[in-house]
């Protein structure tokens, strides 16, 4: 029977991937720091890519490496133990990789750069290493999940004003609808690189924030900041949308009235 590893499987993605593997007839594994008891069909190992703890026993007989572990800064470094994982177990696994939108076009110039948006270098960083491993792969780039942008809108309203940066942009997606694709992408044959996924409208940050707000009953102000360097102005200019790959259908709108109640 195929064995799938995901990596990540307790993530935001990964818990909405991993539902779906097991309805098809496949053994499925997941890998992170845990603790997660094993059961209901899935194995959970539990692994650290900063300490490499549990990895080689993560990889081993694995066919496919749906690949969803990461943080904000880790990911070339993660994607490169991954590799040597498998390599030292001579596994040969098709390698699913989840990514982001505009991933190479954001720069980092400076280090503002990279603690404003250094996370977008990393994952292109992140691609070239699991493309380059030799194995069989499938790139999927995926726009912010509705599920970021709420979780970063809750912690900047915990500020009397809200920061909005100025031009930035998101077209966000429900995570649900980019799981239902990588879990279509694992269970079948390695793609390469296929067409981004993105969400269906694209807003303003500070419209994103100001549609959380309303639904969650706050009248606290936004105001726009200005973040300078070059990767805000590439954010500025785009570089995260995918505007010809608005196939996400859930709208922020209708997340929020899901997700959000009211304070009154
Ligand atoms: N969120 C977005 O808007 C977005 C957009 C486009 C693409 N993506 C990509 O989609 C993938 C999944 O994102 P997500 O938002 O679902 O991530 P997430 O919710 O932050 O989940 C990260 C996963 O990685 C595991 N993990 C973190 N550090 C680890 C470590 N040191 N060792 C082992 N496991 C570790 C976590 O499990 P434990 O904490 O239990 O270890 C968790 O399962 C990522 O590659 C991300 O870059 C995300």
């Amino acid at each position: 029977m195929t064995r799938i590893l995901v990596t990540g499987g307790t993530g935001t993605l990964g818990s909405l991937v991993v539902p779906r593997l097991r309805t098809a007839d496949v053994e499925v594994r997941v890998l992170s720091r845990g603790p997660h008891a094993s059961g209901d069909g899935v194995e959970h190992v539990v692994g650290d890519w900063g300490t490499g703890e549990g990895l080689a026993e993560a990889v081993r007989g694995a066919d496919v490496v749906v690949h969803l572990a990461g943080d904000e800064r880790h990911n070339a470094s993660v994607a490169s133990a991954l590799v040597r994982a498998i390599r030292d177990a001579g596994e040969t696994p098709h390698l699913v990789n989840v990514s982001v939108v505009g991933a190479e076009l954001v720069p980092v110039r400076s280090a503002l750069d990279r603690r404003a948006l250094g996370y977008m270098a990393d994952k292109a960083a992140a691609e070239r290493v699991l493309e380059g491993a030799g194995l069989p792969w499938t790139n999927l780039r995926a726009t912010q999940f509705h599920e970021l942008v709420l979780g970063a809108a809750r912690t900047l309203a915990r500020l009397p004003v809200l920061p909005a940066p100025t031009g930035w942009k998101a077209q966000p997606i429900a995570a649900d609808e980019v799981a239902a694709r990588v879990a279509e992408l694992a269970l079948g044959a390695p793609r390469g690189r296929v067409p981004d996924v993105a969400g269906p409208e694209v807003h303003t940050f500070r419209d994103l924030l100001r549609a959380y707000l309303r639904a969650a009953g706050s009248r606290r102000p936004t105001v726009p900041v200005r973040v300078p360097g070059a990767a805000s102005r590439a954010y500025a200019a785009g570089a995260n949308l995918a505007p010809d790959r608005a196939v996400g259908r859930q709208t922020w709108a209708v997340f929020l009235a899901e997700r959000v109640r009211t304070a009154g």
